[in-house]
């Protein structure tokens, strides 16, 4: 009998927890009524700024979302940067200014209107939610879990917390476990965000250079294009952080400024080095792996400077993902496994396809969300 009533109590208990627990004023049921208010910021974000696009500014979203959280140091303490605080809306004419911040202005100036829109909604919030959003729009990227609660920043962090391109692996290593314990393994799986990436102030005579063929994609193909022999440089061949890229060549035969691949020194070193370079080739063709992988290492990175425990979790206000193409990784044409180069030779690596023709072609994308923008051709060495 007491095993019964036992039983009855856990049951009840189990439906309690399972059911919703709040119903926002538009209908939308949530987990907790702290999470209404991310309804409308995930619809306002969508219609107004990234367009449920995976273009520019959800790139620079995911971006921000990095150098907001990393910005805090056990070894120099907490007057050094308070982590995933929102500190670069707070104090938006002090850290975007740091040169590593370099193009951090556009993301910036992009959401701190809706801090006044979304006045219950704290800075560090409103940056994480943003790029788990911006994220859904990139095919293949993970639906990000989202917890609530960030505390906003009282200061500004301190400058030299965010690795630059040109830092040396044992730098990068170091700052990334000094921020909050990131193994290699979690910061080679965090750099998968440089599948939807594109830079233009690296090298500043550039427009959009993207690091892979695919950079509206969250797929594995950055891992494998940065491990090919880099031949040139899409633009200027003396910018501090960049390497040669495997396709420097842009489009310029029908005038526009399409750019050519570009690559930074850090994601080439990191590919190679003897302690990061498996796991880089071990996300080669495996989107799955790879994106589960970045899933666990950003929902680390997205809660730096908060207790988990304080914070509520509104993971279901996020977006549903944009799925993933389904396409094997595939060299780019002009390029073969002959370009290689592998320094992890304890795993075997894929067998992949070569993409067929004289130039590759990069699928037609316009970030302002309509038809009509032009196709991007690379091209290797003449
Ligand atoms: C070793 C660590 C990293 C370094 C040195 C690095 C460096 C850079 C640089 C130099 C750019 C180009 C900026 C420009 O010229 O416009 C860039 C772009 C980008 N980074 Fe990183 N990054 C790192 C890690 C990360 C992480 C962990 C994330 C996110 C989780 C991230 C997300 C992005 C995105 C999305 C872009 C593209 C922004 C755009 O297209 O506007 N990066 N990164």
């Amino acid at each position: 009998m007491a095993f019964t009533a036992l039983l009855a109590l856990a049951t009840i208990a189990a439906t309690v927890r399972a059911a919703p627990a709040a119903i926002c004023s538009d209908g939308t049921v949530v987990s907790n009524s702290v999470c209404c208010d991310f309804v409308p910021l995930a619809t306002a974000l969508q219609s107004t700024l990234f367009m449920n696009d995976c273009g520019e500014d959800a790139h620079e979203s995911i971006r921000l979302m990095f150098h907001d959280a990393v910005s805090i140091s056990q070894s120099q303490g907490p007057s050094a940067g308070g982590g995933a605080d929102g500190s670069m809306l707070i104090f938006p004419t002090i850290e975007p200014n740091f040169p590593a911040n370099n193009g951090i202005d556009d993301s910036v100036n992009n959401l701190i209107p809706f801090l006044s829109m979304f006045p219950t909604i704290s800075a560090g919030d409103l940056v994480q939610f943003a790029g788990a959003v911006a994220l859904t729009n990139c095919p293949g990227a993970p639906r990000l879990e989202f917890l609530a609660g960030r505390a906003n920043a009282t200061a500004p962090a301190v400058i030299g917390l965010i690795p630059q391109p040109q830092d040396n692996v044992t730098s990068i290593l170091d700052r990334f476990a000094d921020a909050g314990n990131f193994s290699p393994f979690e910061v080679v799986s965090l750099l998968a965000s440089h599948s939807v990436a594109r830079a233009d102030k690296v090298d500043p005579t550039l427009d959009a250079s993207p690091f892979d063929t695919t950079p509206f994609t969250f797929d594995t193909q950055f891992f494998l294009e940065t491990l090919l022999k880099g031949v040139g440089f899409p633009g200027l061949d003396n910018n501090t952080g960049e390497v040669a890229s495997p396709l420097p060549l842009g489009d310029t035969a029908s005038g526009g400024n399409d750019t050519g691949m570009m690559r930074l020194q850090s994601d080439f070193l990191l590919a190679r080095d003897e302690r990061t370079a498996c796991f880089w080739q071990s996300f080669v063709n495996e989107q799955d792996f790879m994106t589960q992988s970045f899933k666990s290492a950003v929902e680390k990175l997205a809660i730096l400077g908060s207790n988990r425990a304080d914070l509520i979790d509104c993971s279901d206000v996020v977006p549903i993902a944009m799925p993933a193409a389904g396409v094997p990784a595939t060299f780019p044409a002009t390029t073969g496994p002959r370009d290689l180069q592998l320094t992890c030779l304890t795993e075997q690596f894929p067998s992949l396809t070569v993409d067929p023709g004289a130039t590759e072609t990069l699928v037609p994308h316009c970030s302002d969300g309509s038809e009509d923008c032009p196709t991007v051709q690379f091209s290797g060495p003449a």
